[in-house]
């Protein structure tokens, strides 16, 4: 198959229209048959709950070219349960998850010429998504929604690539106890949009926001999980239940413990904890995992050891295997790796 004429090693983190996208609309209580289309716009009424109440939830996952040229698509299974979640939380119906899978398979089939080549560092972003599309204008969920799924080529999400990164304590709160920090829901990132211009404004990459209850403790920045590893190389990550659970985190925890022999904890992590980390790394789909060498709280600075000309030793062993089990150098767990024939 031919790929189309993309500059795949300069690819930022953006958004490129492909071929085809997967539609389904949920309609009198059933979810129709799912199609393809070449139609890349939506239309619904003014008064859509998703634009008057933002009921929306998403997800976001990656397929890959691996070494032999095959095309696999990383844990699709846990995207279609945390959508599942998210819908619950949200009075959305739940999209079946098989489903969700076999949406994921047609997307990338059909758009196979936008997956990106083996060695060029940028991935296919695959995106499903759901929303309330009928009119309501009293406060309550809608009944009629569409599960969708696009892709984008990309590369990668933080410019400068695998350079470390700075990242400001936000004055921000992101998730309330007992709020929506552990879904996938659009509302959680509408309300980051100001703490990230400001963020960028002041000259940082990202914000780490803390526990809103203390403000002691840490939680996740806008779109990736934290990991640390201590000065004795364990790996150690915030347990928070108003975080979003990281399918990459949740990878990468397995990796340290079966692929390179780590110890690793998944706990509470204070912040007055951060000065005694050797590392520190952000993780997800989009930021695979990116280094942060410095983070700023309000005129001090902890600076990790690591520095900030390159990722730290476990890190980066961290992201080579992970990326390894990925592109299919390294054999992958059982379960972890969706070829799409
Ligand atoms: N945390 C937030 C807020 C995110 O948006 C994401 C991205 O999906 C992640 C963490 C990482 O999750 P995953 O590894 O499942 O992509
Ligand atoms: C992802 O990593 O898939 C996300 O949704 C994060 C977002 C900031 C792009």
């Amino acid at each position: 198959m031919e790929k189309k004429n993309i500059d795949w090693e300069n690819l930022g983190f953006g958004y490129i229209k492909t071929d085809k996208r997967y539609v389904s609309k949920y309609v009198d209580g059933k979810w129709s048959d799912g199609v393809l289309t070449e139609d890349d716009t939506i239309t619904m009424s003014e008064c859509a709950c998703v634009l008057q109440y933002a009921q929306t939830i998403f997800e976001g996952l990656k397929a890959y070219t691996t070494q032999d040229g095959k095309i696999v698509v990383f844990r699709p299974d846990l995207n279609a349960q945390r959508l599942a979640n998210s819908a619950r939380r949200m009075e959305m119906p739940v999209f079946p998850e098989e489903k969700f899978v076999e949406a994921v398979e047609q997307v990338v089939k059909a758009n196979a010429a936008f997956v990106p080549p083996y060695g060029t560092g940028a991935t296919l972003y695959l995106r499903p998504y759901m929303f309330g599309s009928n009119p309501v204008i009293g406060v309550k969920p809608a009944d009629e929604f569409e599960f969708r799924v696009f892709c984008t080529p990309v590369g990668p999400y933080f410019k400068g690539g695998a350079k470390p990164l700075t990242i400001k304590v936000s004055d921000f709160d992101r998730a309330a106890p007992h709020g929506t920090g552990f879904i996938k829901a659009g509302l959680n990132y509408a309300m980051s949009l100001h703490a990230i211009v400001t963020a960028h404004k002041e000259g940082f990459d990202e914000n780490m926001y803390l526990d809103a209850a203390t403000r002691t403790k840490v939680e996740e920045t806008g779109g990736a999980n934290f990991l640390f590893v201590t000065k004795d190389n364990k790996v150690v990550t915030p347990k928070s239940d108003s975080i979003l659970p990281s399918i990459t985190r949740r990878s990468l925890m397995t990796v340290a413990k079966d692929y390179l022999g780590l110890e690793v904890e998944e706990r509470e992590v204070y912040f007055s904890e951060l000065k005694d980390f050797a590392e520190c790394g952000l993780c997800g789909t989009a930021a695979v995992i990116s280094p942060v060498g410095k983070i700023y709280d309000h005129g001090n600075e902890i600076c990790f050891p690591s520095g900030m000309e390159k990722m730290g030793p476990v890190t980066q062993k961290l992201y080579d295997t992970l990326t390894g089990i990925q592109m299919g150098r390294l054999e992958a767990p059982e379960g972890w790796i969706k070829v799409i024939e």
